[in-house]
Order: structure tokens, then C-alpha cells, then sequence
């Protein structure tokens, strides 16, 4: 399906309402009528606008976070073809040669819609404040995702539309958090977009709806897999305090990242929440690091494998692995009672393998999904639609980091009980300069502490595990069972 059909397919149906919704929102701090015809704007909303020559209303973004994703999704926003004038206004970053590098690569692309000088460049680990406090009217938010809840809950605060990437969080609270002011959003009516752009990918939209009507009855089992070399690594300058360094070569720290099953196992995670209507309930899984060792590698594992269980007995079995030169794959399948499906290329079969459905795409579009969700997005703005992704946004991050629980610890686990009780990994909240102490510490010789599951696991998880009661007369020393050395085994 093209671009234009995805488009064309929205409930807005006519031209003229369709206008009138776009200035309802661009006007939403003055108009309160239009505004409720359209179900858009809060009387807080500041939003100080002008109509360029052609008529367009112009969309200020601010940009919080101007590394490699950043500057993609800012370039993004300002290639839309909707009806609004999309321009770049304010950036923040905790590095100034990451900021200019952003500035310089998006005039770049789109130089009449750079608007950001020296006044509207902010720097330091508080500059998403004045980014904030400017008159900005959509913030993206594209740091690393442990600073995700505390931008995303401010920029709600300050009535900002909000295009935030994902992961939104590496911990319980973080999640908590993003789940409480995605509320606030929708109660003052600022939308939301979360980075998981499989959902805007046509190829998926018409593969899961065929699924979810049941062209292979019962979804029974699932293996997601994000197996392919890693990422960066980015190495420690002199001049670099440890937080400074840890801001840097953010990839491997927890409570920056989440670890690559949260950073991007997610995308395939949630592609099989979509495709369930909710996420899992248990987990148990098991994971550590084997090739990918060494202090540059900070604590992160990689290799995860988890067992998920949603509440309807459906399994998911996940694989991620950050190794070169082993099998590389980044995709999903599900098998159902009547046959089964490789999602990502939006190919489903019967029990015999014979090809019941194939989803059309366009080759050059078949997974644009980042230029999508961003003329998905504008699109609703124009329309004059609400968009609200906080939840599965938040709730897709959760089952990356239950997972990263489930491995850590080596426990079977329960969704509710780690969502409400699990720990905060950082309290970022009052990292206001680089004088700030990093959270975790590397040892005496520069490495730094590695999960261990099993030992670990009340620390992690911010509760006690109980292990679960013995059976009768299978007692350590006393019983007849196998494992004990010293009982007859049968069988
Ligand atoms: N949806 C996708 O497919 C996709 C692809 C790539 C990255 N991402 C996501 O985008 C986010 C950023 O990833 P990236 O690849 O751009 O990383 P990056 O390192 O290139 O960029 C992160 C930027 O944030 C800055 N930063 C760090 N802490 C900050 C703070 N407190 N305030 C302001 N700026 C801060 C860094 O200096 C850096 O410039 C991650 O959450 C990542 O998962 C999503």
C-alpha cells in the first residue's frame, strides 16, 4: 500500500472539515470552540502561531536529544507533506558538537526550516528545560531512553505535543511514570507518538489485521528474534568525568539503556503485543555475556532468551543477541492452530506452507516505517485526529525490561508484581550538571558489576522472590528424588 493510501484511508472524509480541524489544532490556545469541535487543545496550550505565504500554519519542534535518531526524526517532521509548515526551532543536547552536528545536518536537508540560533541551542543537562519553557509547539524527545519518563512527564506538563522515541523508560517506575502522564495527555488533549514505527509500516497494519480475523485461527506460539552484531561503542575521552563518559558510550549502562533487549528487542516485542492486544503476564528466561566482555562494555548482557506467557497461555519465545559472526535475524513469526506467518515480510501460510496471504508493499517503502509514523503524524495533526501511543509505548518497554528482569534474575516472574515493585535505576531527576555522581561505579579495576542471575535477584527486582515450597519428601538430604546424590533415581 502506498504512502498516499495510507493517508487516503483516515475517518476524515472531507476537505473542508478537514481544514478547519488543522487550525483547530494550531489555534487551540485561543479558539476553545474549535477546539471541541475537534477534541483537540487544552486553554493552556500557548501556541503562537502564523500562516506563511501559501497558508500554511507553521508547527514549531523542538528537538531534545540531537544525536544520530534525533536529527533522523527531526529531518522527518520537516519532510511531511501535510498541510502545516513544519520547522525546527530549539535544540537541546548535553553536548554542544552533538547539537551543532544536528543543526548542520538538518539545514542540511530542509535549510529554510532551521530556525534554532544561539539563543534556542541549549546545552548541559538541563537544556531541555528551556526547550521546554520556549515557544515550541511538538517536542521530540531522542536522548537515551533512561532520561525518557522525566522529559516526557515535563513536556506534558508544559502542554507540548509530544513524538518521543522508544524505548520510554528502562525501569518500573520510569514506566509508572510514562503511563501517568500519557493520561495527562489525553486529558489536555497533546498527542503522543512513540517511536515504534512497525506500527505505521503498511506491511505489518494488513499482516496482523489478517491474523487478528483469524486467517489461521488460534495464535498459539510466537519467536520474535534481534540477533545481528551490536551497536557502537563509543571509548572514554581524558577529559571525560565518569557521568560524561557514561553519557557518551550510553549504549552499555543501565540506567541509560536498559540493555539491547529493552534498546531494541522492543520493536519485535511489540510487534507481538500488537498482534495479542496486551502483553505478557509472566516470564522466565536466562542470559549473560560471552563475547561481548570487558569494561568498554560497561554491565550489559548479550544474549537474552525469555520464555513470555501472556494471559490467554499464548508463549512468545524471544531471542536477541548482540554477537558477529552468528546467525543474524531481525524478525517475528507466529504459528496458529490453522497454519503461520513471518510478519516482517507479511507472508502468511497454511499448515502445508502453502502462501495464503501475501501483504503488497512498495519495495523502497517496504520498512519506511520512520517516515511514516512522522506523516502519520502530521497527517492526524492536519485532521485534526487524536493520537495517543503512551500506553503500548509504555507497555511494549515493560515487557523488554520484564524480560531483562527475567534473565537477570533467573526467576519466573509476574507482570503486576514487578510493575509496581520494581526499582528505580537512577534518580535523574537530579542530575543537573556533570558534577553529578554516575549511578553505578566501575570496581578497582575499571570494570564494572555484572548481573548474576540468581544471586541478584531481590536487589533487581525490589522485592523477595520466594522460591516456591518443596514437595513433600523431596527435602534437600532427606528425600528419594534425583538430584540430591544420595536418593536411588528412577527411571
Ligand atoms: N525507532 C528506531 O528505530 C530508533 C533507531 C535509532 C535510535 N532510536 C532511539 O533513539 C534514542 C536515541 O538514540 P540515538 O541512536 O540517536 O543515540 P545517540 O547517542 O546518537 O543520540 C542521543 C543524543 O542524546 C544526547 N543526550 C544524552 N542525554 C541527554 C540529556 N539528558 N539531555 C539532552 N540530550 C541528551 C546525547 O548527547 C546524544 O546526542 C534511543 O532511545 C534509541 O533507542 C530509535
Amino acid at each position: 500500500m502506498s504512502e498516499n493510501n495510507e493517508t487516503n484511508s483516515r475517518s476524515t472524509d472531507d476537505s473542508a472539515s478537514c481544514e478547519t480541524s488543522r487550525r483547530g489544532f494550531l489555534k487551540t490556545g485561543t479558539a476553545a470552540s474549535t477546539v471541541a469541535a475537534v477534541g483537540f487543545g487544552t486553554p493552556s496550550l500557548s501556541l503562537a502561531r502564523s500562516a506563511n505565504a501559501a497558508g500554511r500554519d507553521t508547527i514549531k519542534l523542538g528537538l531534545i536529544g540531537g544525536g544520530g535518531r534525533g536529527t533522523g526524526a527531526s529531518i522527518q517532521a520537516m519532510n511531511t507533506q501535510s498541510g502545516n509548515n513544519v520547522e525546527l526551532h530549539a535544540i537541546a543536547d548535553v553536548f554542544e558538537n552533538r547539537a551543532d552536528l544536528a543543526i548542520e545536518q538538518c539545514t542540511s536537508e530542509h535549510e529554510g526550516k532551521v530556525k534554532v540560533n544561539a539563543d534556542s541551542k541549549f546545552i548541559g543537562l538541563d537544556g531541555y528545560k528551556r526547550v521546554l519553557d520556549s515557544d515550541v509547539d511538538l517536542v521530540i524527545l531522542a536522548t537515551p531512553p533512561g532520561f525518557r519518563p522525566l522529559h516526557f512527564e515535563k513536556a506534558i506538563d508544559a502542554g507540548k505535543h509530544v513524538f518521543m522515541e522508544k524505548p520510554v523508560a528502562v525501569d518500573a517506575p520510569g514506566i509508572r511514570r510514562v503511563l501517568a502522564a500519557g493520561e495527562k495527555a489525553r486529558e489536555k488533549k497533546l498527542m503522543v507518538q512513540v517511536g515504534l514505527q512497525r506500527r505505521h509500516e503498511p506491511i505489518y497494519k494488513d499482516t496482523i489485521k489478517q491474523l487478528q480475523d483469524g486467517i489461521i485461527g488460534d495464535l498459539l506460539v510466537s519467536r520474535v528474534y534481534w540477533n545481528n552484531n551490536g551497536v557502537w561503542n563509543r571509548p572514554r575521552s581524558p577529559e571525560d568525568n565518569e557521568l560524561q563518559y557514561q553519557l557518551r558510550n550510553w549504549y552499555y549502562f543501565n540506567w541509560l539503556c536498559g540493555d539491547h533487549i529493552v534498546e531494541q528487542h522492543i520493536h519485535n516485542l511489540d510487534v507481538i503485543n500488537w498482534l495479542m492486544q496486551g502483553h505478557p503476564t509472566k516470564a522466565q528466561g536466562q542470559g549473560g555475556r560471552l563475547v561481548r566482555t570487558g569494561s568498554k562494555n560497561g554491565e550489559i548482557y548479550d544474549h537474552h532468551a525469555v520464555e513470555y506467557t501472556y494471559e490467554n497461555g499464548h508463549k512468545m519465545f524471544s531471542f536477541c543477541r548482540h554477537m558477529p559472526k552468528c546467525w543474524s535475524a531481525v524478525t517475528e513469526f507466529v504459528h496458529g492452530s490453522n497454519g503461520w506467518a513471518h510478519l516482517s515480510e507479511g507472508t502468511i501460510y497454511d499448515k502445508d506452507n502453502n502462501v495464503i496471504f501475501q501483504a503488497e508493499f512498495d519495495k523502497k517503502k517496504k520498512h519506511d516505517g520512520h517516515q511514516q509514523e512522522h506523516h502519520d503524524l502530521f497527517a492526524s495533526i492536519e485532521a485534526g485526529e487524536y493520537v495517543n501511543e503512551a500506553e503500548y509505548g509504555a507497555n511494549s518497554t515493560f515487557t523488554a525490561i520484564f524480560g531483562r528482569l527475567a534473565t537477570y534474575t533467573g526467576k519466573e516472574i509476574n507482570w503486576d508484581e514487578c510493575l509496581a515493585k520494581g526499582p528505580s535505576l537512577a534518580n535523574v531527576d537530579e542530575m543537573t550538571s556533570f558534577d553529578a555522581v554516575a549511578p553505578v561505579q566501575p570496581k578497582a579495576d575499571g570494570s564494572y558489576a555484572i548481573p548474576t542471575p540468581g544471586a541478584d535477584a531481590s536487589k533487581l527486582l525490589g522485592f523477595e522472590k520466594k522460591a516456591p515450597p518443596r514437595k513433600k519428601g523431596k527435602g534437600k538430604g532427606k528425600g528419594k528424588g534425583r538430584g540430591n546424590g544420595k536418593g536411588k533415581a528412577k527411571g
